[in-house]
């Protein structure tokens, strides 16, 4: 079949690549020109593992194709998928400006009668609103379905996660639009659910609002171990033996980032505001994750005291490892305050680093070698899971730093591993541990 996919970021992208992968003839649709040229060449945008080698095969087997031009890039589509973004607005609402723009652009484009399936993460009635603009600007005397079609990859493992979901959802009005969808998905084996539009609209919402909630909660649980003696990673796999409850989502830590949860957190709120629903639980969601990740600097504050002119090892800046995906990062808020706190900061992540300099500025140092990072340094601030940092022979701390101090916002170690070594190190929901005798704060 042929298919248009408008808006190439990671949900377009990697859905239009998957879409031509399984036999679909897609054109994926951007009005960045530049970015079109490139992605035709087989060059991707964005970085994320498996995309470029499959981008590069259908377009030489012929089956995908990007364009620049609407008109162009919606010829003979029987099936257009909007994946545009939906960024936050500045009171945590889905801002549409994008969506709405895309339904016109549909609307004046098209020859005959298309389905218009969302991607995009938007709020409970918007696909009824896409159509109604698109009604509104038609130009042709065509038909239009609409289908809600959520996406729930994550950064890193899309492709992967694009061949391997749960579940694809498909949410329509209409049928036979959604024994369209159903038929276009087939070849992923996937199983499919479909149920009305409203509801595939929420599912998203609650799926995101759900498994952060997970997160917050086990946080939460983990700051009280801590204070008891407990420990968070046998408290969590206790609990997740539990089929009811299941051992995802539970791994303590400085909180959740990235451009869903947090955003779709406070979409969600907004949304049950807007019919007068104080989405209490949610709120309280939101508000343990940004206490969460300063956590790191009140720990470090509690041990050193003023962290003025402390040399500071910075490890790890993307928003989870695998990625070099800044947005809603833990390091944003951890480097401002020690920038606040006049530390001296040195921070590693192997491939974050470009995009960090955009978002945190040239405050603070920047390398992409863990050994440097550590060099000298005061303490250290263990920020993202990075593999390198993972498997990293934890003498390295106690050679490179001036003083062997860590504070481990991931859990990275295993206690007993860390016992062996001079090293003081702080984690979350777990006990410290201080090698004998004690590492002496300069
Ligand atoms: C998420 C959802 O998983 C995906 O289904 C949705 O479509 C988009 O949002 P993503 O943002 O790519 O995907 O990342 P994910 O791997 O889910 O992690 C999100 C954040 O939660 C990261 O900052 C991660 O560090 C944190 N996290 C995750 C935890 O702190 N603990 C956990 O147990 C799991």
């Amino acid at each position: 079949m042929k298919i248009s996919v408008v808006g190439t970021g990671y949900v377009g992208l990697v859905t239009g690549v998957a879409l031509s992968h399984i036999g679909h003839k897609v054109t994926c649709v951007d009005i960045d020109q530049n970015k079109v040229e490139k992605m035709n060449k087989g060059i991707s945008p964005i970085y994320e593992p498996g995309l470029e080698e499959l981008m590069v095969k259908n377009i030489n087997e012929g089956r995908l194709f990007f364009s620049a031009n609407h008109r162009e890039g919606f010829k003979d589509s029987k099936v257009i998928y909007i994946a545009v973004g939906t960024p936050e607005k500045a009171d945590g609402s889905a801002n549409l400006t994008f969506i709405e723009q895309v339904a016109k652009d549909i609307a004046v484009n098209i020859e005959e009668n298309v389905i218009v399936v969302t991607k995009s993460t938007v709020p409970v009635g918007t696909n009824h609103y896409i159509k109604d603009i698109i009604e509104q600007h038609l130009i042709k005397n065509v038909k239009v379905e609409i289908v809600s079609n959520p996406e729930f990859l994550r950064e890193g493992s899309s492709v992967y996660d694009t061949f391997n979901g749960d579940r694809i959802v498909v949410g329509a009005d209409n049928t036979e639009a959604a024994q369209v969808i159903k038929e276009i998905n087939e070849p992923f084996g996937i199983p499919v659910y479909v149920t009305d539009v409203q509801s595939a609209e929420m599912i998203k919402y609650a799926s995101n609002a759900f498994l952060a909630t997970k997160i917050s909660f086990i946080n939460e649980i983990g700051n009280i171990c801590e204070k008891l003696g407990a420990d968070i990673e046998s408290v969590a796999y206790g609990m997740g033996l539990d089929k009811r409850i299941g051992s995802m989502f539970l791994n303590a830590g400085i909180g959740y980032g990235g451009s869903c949860f947090p955003k779709d957190t406070k979409a969600l709120t907004q949304i049950a505001s807007n019919i007068d629903h104080q989405f209490e639980l949610l709120e309280s969601v939101i508000k343990v994750n940004n206490n969460q990740q300063s956590l790191l600097i009140e720990k470090a504050k509690d041990r050193v005291g003023n962290l003025r002119g402390k040399k500071v090892a910075l490890l790890g800046l993307s928003f989870k490892p695998n990625t070099d995906d800044m947005r809603e990062a833990a390091s944003i808020v951890i480097s401002k305050r020690l920038l606040e706190e006049e530390a001296e900061v040195i921070a590693f992540d192997p491939i974050a680093v470009s995009n960090a300099k955009r978002i945190i500025g040239e405050g603070i140092q920047y390398t992409e070698s863990l050994e440097e990072a550590l060099q000298d340094s005061d303490f250290a601030l263990i920020v993202t899971e990075w593999n390198q940092i993972k498997e990293i022979n934890l003498q390295t701390y106690v050679d490179k730093m001036s003083t062997p101090l860590i504070f481990d916002g991931r859990n990275c170690y295993d206690l007993n591993e860390v016992e062996k070594y001079n090293l003081e190190y702080h984690s979350m929901g777990r006990r410290s541990v201080v090698a004998k005798p004690a590492v002496a704060v300069q």
